[in-house]
């Protein structure tokens, strides 16, 4: 290989204060690991000797504790965009140290290549292989690699000896020319292959290539409670249903599934549903239970953007990689959530509130309406653009202290026109054609915690008979109330 071979703080020192920088990969998935410790240790040493060093962060989503982490930690942050979730990165935005813009994914790409983000100067591409002509075998993530990698004036290599090569042939390498020139995304069904199996970047522009071994920092799962056990079966029992009504047709449609615990306790039941045929998936992230549904033969096809399993699951999937490269592919973000696709294929989409409002409004992203929790992600992508949207959570949170379905959320992501149904441990809510009131009554009967019905009820009768019934004057007393007691129960609303 006639690359420069780098020590990662040779690589790092490539970085200057201001600059921008693109990482590779989507979620801990794919992401650099090893530049970005030299990075932050750099930063570091710059900051002692009285020093500004930040840098504007491009990511394909939420990275783990070696870049988002380190980088946070080290103060070296001057933007973060999109998604996040490492608990670092969080405090460091919520506490103002990090400016975070929240973006829909599949949108990043193309506003990166607007110029509207400023320019990429260095990207940062983890890798499982590359050639002398510039070709990139990306490993389990993709994200907005090949964008960020086409745009920056340097590009350094991550050579990841974790990932094994015969990865090739699981991407889908696809970047759409800009509009007024774009064509149609040509994918008819979910296996559709569209791209190339390598990224390619214009060999001039690889600085140098630095060797790693550290695997993907994905974190597992909390276990199933009484609680998310029932969520996905009220999901999976819905689904069942709509479909003996002929409202979802026989054949069944791809899904998509979100990310956290609550989306993989809907996916753990949904392979149990013995009413629910052997389906494809569209979705972003392929979490642990995607890949257990695929050994049984439950989900016959996933496409994806990210492999996002736990380390012993991926050596597990890497031992048999002839065989799940049959059955998965890897997408750049664009493409993965492209709402062109998801309008045609017709996804059903399941995603993760954390706030609903009684009028079936969402709030993905905000706690109390102030604090960043991780981002909008690829909720937006697929749930306006759905054949049927759902979102599920928790009727309660903080044991019980906070009802997540509120009179009015905090911060709204998805507006009540994106939301097909709502779902929590104690029923459904299928919203589609009622009127405000209606999905209220529907929504506080089948949703909310029993505790919280009574205060919800009274609320609603609050409002008289407007279209949205709101009492403006108290419609957040339930918010202000946790803030000022510690609790959401009892409202008096007199
Ligand atoms: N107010 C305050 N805190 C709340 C809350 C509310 N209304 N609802 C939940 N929480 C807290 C929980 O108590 C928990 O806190 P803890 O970590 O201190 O225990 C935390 O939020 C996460 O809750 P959990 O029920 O474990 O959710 P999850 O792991 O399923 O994740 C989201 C839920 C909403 C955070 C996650 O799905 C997300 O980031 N979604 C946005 C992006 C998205 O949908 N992407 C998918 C598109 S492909």
């Amino acid at each position: 290989m006639s690359f420069a071979k780098l020590e990662p703080a040779e690589a790092a020192s490539l970085i200057r204060h201001d600059m921008n920088v693109g990482f590779s990969g989507f979620t801990p998935a794919g992401s650099p690991k090893v530049v970005s410790v030299a990075l932050a240790e750099q930063a570091i040493a710059e900051h002692a000797a009285g020093r500004e060093f930040k840098i504007g962060m491009i990511t394909g989503a939420s990275t783990g504790a070696s870049l988002d982490g380190v980088l946070a930690k080290a103060d070296a942050v001057k933007f973060r965009t999109p998604y996040q979730g490492n608990g670092d990165m969080r405090k460091a935005i919520n506490e103002g140290r990090a400016q975070f813009f929240d973006m829909h994914l599949s949108q990043l790409p193309q506003t990166l290549r607007s110029g509207a983000l400023g320019e990429v100067d260095v990207a940062i591409i983890e890798a499982a292989d590359v050639t002398d002509q510039g070709e990139i075998l990306l490993t389990s993530g993709v994200g907005a690699a090949p964008t960020l990698a086409r745009m920056a004036k340097k590009v350094i290599v991550e050579l990841n000896e974790s990932h094994p090569k015969e990865l090739l042939g699981i991407h889908d390498i696809f970047e759409p020319q800009d509009p007024p020139y774009r064509k149609e995304i040509p994918i008819q069904t979910v296996r559709d292959r569209i791209g190339t199996t390598r990224l390619w970047v214009d060999p001039s522009k690889i600085v140098g290539i630095v060797k790693s071994n550290k695997p993907d920092e994905v974190g597992g799962f909390d276990e199933l409670t009484d609680t998310t056990r029932q969520i996905g079966a009220n999901v999976s029992n819905f689904l069942a249903s709509e479909l003996k009504a002929g409202r979802i047709p026989r054949e069944f449609l791809p899904i998509q599934s979100g990310v956290g615990n609550i989306a993989n306790a809907v996916m753990a039941a949904m392979g149990d549903a013995k009413d629910i045929p052997a389906f494809e998936m569209y979705t972003e992230v392929i979490q642990d239970a995607v890949i257990g549904l695929i050994d049984s033969g439950k989900i016959k096809y996933a496409s994806g953007c990210s492999l996002t399993i736990s380390p012993e699951l991926l050596q597990k999937v890497y031992a048999d990689l002839k065989r799940y490269r049959n059955h998965m592919v890897l997408r750049p973000q664009e493409i993965s959530n492209n709402p062109e696709v998801v309008r045609r294929l017709g996804l059903i989409t399941m995603n993760t509130a954390l706030e609903a409002d009684i009028f079936g409004n969402i709030n993905s992203t905000h706690v109390l309406g102030s604090s960043m929790m991780n981002g909008i992600g690829g909720s937006g992508d697929f749930t306006r653009n759905a054949y049927l949207s759902i979102f599920a959570c928790p009727s309660t949170a903080k044991g019980g202290k906070i009802s997540t379905i509120v009179p009015l959320c905090s911060h709204i992501d998805h507006s009540e026109h994106s939301v097909g149904a709502l779902i929590t441990e104690w029923g459904v809510a299928d919203l589609r054609g009622k009127s405000p009131r209606q999905r209220a009554e529907t929504i506080i009967e089948n949703c909310v915690h029993p505790d919280y019905r009574p205060q919800m009820r009274d609320y609603l009768k609050l409002g008289g008979a407007n279209q949205t019934p709101h009492t403006l004057s108290k419609v957040f007393r339930m918010h202000v109330q946790f803030q000022e007691k510690g609790t959401m129960q009892g409202v008096d609303w007199s």
